[in-house]
């Protein structure tokens, strides 16, 4: 027989610290949904107190609000402490005073996670409640669960991510309309796709911080933010994207967390090329998306919203939806042994390159420019003259080889009196490579 909600007398109260963005979504969700949700976790799920820094500001919701945090945080009467305030401070202080009391804590916050993730969840554990925060990675996708409990039985080698939607917005238009970063830039920041500072989402913060979290769970790890090696997309041209298009790739800001054999753990966000016949090639606009390699389930992909208020709000309030009924039903937060990996140094990471080099046009500079590649110990997969003159560019791809070692030839074909200069350089990523 259906469940009727009606009949659902207990009541959960949810207290919210933040009304912004994604706030407003969560306090809508938990309205408009109301009945469905009673009906799935077997209580009524009531908004408690709201949190705000400005009472005076005007809302798009019509809830009250408070600036005192006590009426949320270890406040009699309510269980579920939602966090989408953002920022480190004062939120880790907040909700590890919340967790401490016995309250459950569902956070949309990865810049959090990603630094004091494991002290938070030691602290859920040690009194016994949830702390979820499925929408600190891409927004409205479903992936810390199914990397959690779906893949549990399984073994994850590699995730790689686009996890930023400002910047694959911005790849996305530089692909599609030939044009280079800056106008675009520009432009996204008018439409309201990207931040007046933009630093976070250009400079690969935003995804690192994804990385991270990504990389903890997929590999049963502590990986923090500062373990990600990061580049942004500010170099990447309209050129390159014309290279690598004509080669048959596509370029995309990467999230790449992958188990080595020995164990260590390599986590890095750059600009990537990737065969167009990749499903990550396909993914557009503002879209995230999350590709898994896993041993028995294969490759896996998980696309969505990454961002916004109904999508990111429908991921958080899942979780209060979980931190509910786990709350009804006694369970605790399943406890996963976590290995100190080593963390393996981007020098040691086996990349394939795209090299565009000025270069003289002279007899001889192609065989001088492929010695130095030997010297280093890279092969070279193809090479394509280009230009005359002052025009003159060689535009080379490696075969995978030590990341250090493509650096240190850089170096040296600087130094080459054929090369005038290093146009450009970005990591290929292709498994037909191995
Ligand atoms: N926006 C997204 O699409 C998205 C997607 C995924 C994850 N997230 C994460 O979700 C979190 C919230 O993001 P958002 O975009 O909703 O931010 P936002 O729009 O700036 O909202 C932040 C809210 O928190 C309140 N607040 C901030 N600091 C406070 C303090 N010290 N004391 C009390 N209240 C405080 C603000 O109060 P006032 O309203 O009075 O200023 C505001 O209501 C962040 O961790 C973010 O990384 C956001």
């Amino acid at each position: 027989m259906a469940h009727d909600p009606s009949n659902t007398q207990r009541t959960l109260t949810v207290g919210l610290l933040g009304l912004g963005v994604v706030g407003s979504g969560v306090a809508t969700l938990l309205r408009d949904h109301a009945d469905e949700i009673a009906g799935r976790v077997g209580a009524r799920l009531e908004i408690g107190p709201v949190v705000v820094r400005d009472v005076n500001k005007s809302r798009d919701v019509d809830v009250a609000v408070t600036d005192d945090v006590s009426t949320v945080v270890g406040a009699e009467g309510v269980d579920i402490v939602v966090e989408v305030m953002g920022g480190i401070d004062p939120a880790r202080e907040l909700l590890t005073r919340a967790l401490k009391a016995g309250q459950s804590v569902v956070t949309a916050n990865k810049e959090l996670i990603s630094t004091h993730g494991a002290e938070l969840l030691t602290a859920a554990q040690e009194h016994s409640v949830r702390l979820e925060y499925e929408a600190a990675v891409a927004g409205a996708i479903p992936i810390i669960k199914p990397m959690r409990e779906s893949l549990a039985g399984d073994r994850v080698r590699k995730v790689l991510g686009i996890l930023n939607g400002t910047t694959n917005y911005i790849l996305t238009r530089m692909t599609e309309e030939g044009a280079e970063l800056a106008p675009v830039l520009a432009d996204a920041q008018a439409l309201g796709y990207a931040e007046a500072d933009p630093t976070a989402d250009v400079g690969g913060h935003d995804a690192a911080a994804k990385a991270a979290i990504l990389a903890s769970l997929a590999f049963d790890a502590h990986v923090v933010r500062d373990d990600v090696y990061t580049e942004g997309i500010m170099s990447v041209t309209a050129t390159d994207i014309a290279n690598a298009k004509r080669m048959g790739y596509v370029i995309k800001l990467l999230g790449i967390a992958e188990e080595h054999e020995d164990a260590s753990i390599g986590v890095r966000v750059h600009p990537a090329w990737i065969p167009t016949s990749h499903p990550l090639a396909s993914i557009r606009e503002a879209y995230n998306a999350i590709f898994v390699e896993a041993d028995a389930a294969g490759d896996l992909m998980f696309y969505g919203r990454g961002a916004g208020s109904l999508p990111t709000a429908s991921a958080v309030v899942g979780d209060v939806v979980t931190a509910a009924r786990a709350m009804l039903a006694g369970e605790r937060l399943p406890s996963v042994a976590v290995a100190d990996k080593p963390i393996r140094p981007v020098d040691e990471e086996i990349v394939q390159y795209y090299l565009l080099l000025d270069v003289a046009d002279e007899a001889g500079v192609l065989s001088r420019v492929a010695a130095t590649f030997g010297d280093h110990d890279v092969s070279i997969k193809s090479v394509w003259q280009e230009g005359e003159g002052d025009q003159a560019q060689l535009l080379l791809i490696t075969h995978a080889a030590r990341e250090g070692n493509v650096r240190a030839c850089v170096e040296a074909l600087k130094d080459l009196s054929d090369v005038n200069a290093i146009a450009s350089s970005m990591r290929v990523e292709d498994r037909r490579e191995g």
